[in-house]
């Protein structure tokens, strides 16, 4: 399994312990529903087309093949990065200079990743797809750093 796909599985462990139900119509989610529900989901969605599996059968690609599949790629990619946007807007930015930043680091590894998708490079979607992950472990290291604690090395 990919490296991105296990972060990725345990941060949805992690994170749906703490999601809550019912915002109010009209208001921005908070932080912590937008992560566990809005990002996580698209960034998933979006790894898997550069995922593989392996078992006793041999080793898969889920690379994109149709270019039906090669646009649903791309979209997942430009979601991620209005996503990347939304996190600039005041209610999330927390006032600290760096927020921004690693937020427009995302977005331009999303942009790259949507790049990668419309020429249907798979080396380049693979690339960005590690992109995309560096800059969310970059931004959680400095403003959630607990979500990015390594697991022990054996079930304890
Ligand atoms: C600009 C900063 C920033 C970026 C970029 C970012 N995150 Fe987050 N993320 C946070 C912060 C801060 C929290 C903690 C929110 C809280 O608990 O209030 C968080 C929390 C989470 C959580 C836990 C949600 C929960 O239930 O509490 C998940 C899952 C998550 N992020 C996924 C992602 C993924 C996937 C990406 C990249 C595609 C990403 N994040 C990019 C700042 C960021």
């Amino acid at each position: 399994m990919p490296r991105r796909i296990l972060i990725a599985a345990a941060l949805l462990t992690f994170g749906t312990s703490m999601l809550r139900a019912g915002e109010p119509a009209g208001a921005p989610l908070p932080l912590s529903e937008l992560m566990g529900h809005v990002m996580q989901r698209n960034a998933v969605q979006f790894w898997a087309w550069s995922a593989t599996e392996t078992d006793a059968a041999g080793t898969r690609s889920a690379e994109p093949r149709t270019a039906e599949q090669w646009e649903d790629a791309e979209s997942d990619a430009l979601t991620l990065r209005q996503l990347a946007l939304v996190l600039k807007a005041p209610s999330y930015d927390p006032g600290d200079p760096r927020w921004a930043r690693l937020a427009s680091d995302l977005e331009a590894a999303a942009s790259a990743a949507a790049d990668a998708a419309e020429r249907k490079d798979v080396a380049a979607l693979i690339r960005t797809g590690e992109a995309v992950n560096d800059r969310c472990v970059a931004c959680h290291l400095v403003f959630a750093p607990q979500l990015e604690t390594k697991p022990p090395p054996v079930p304890l």
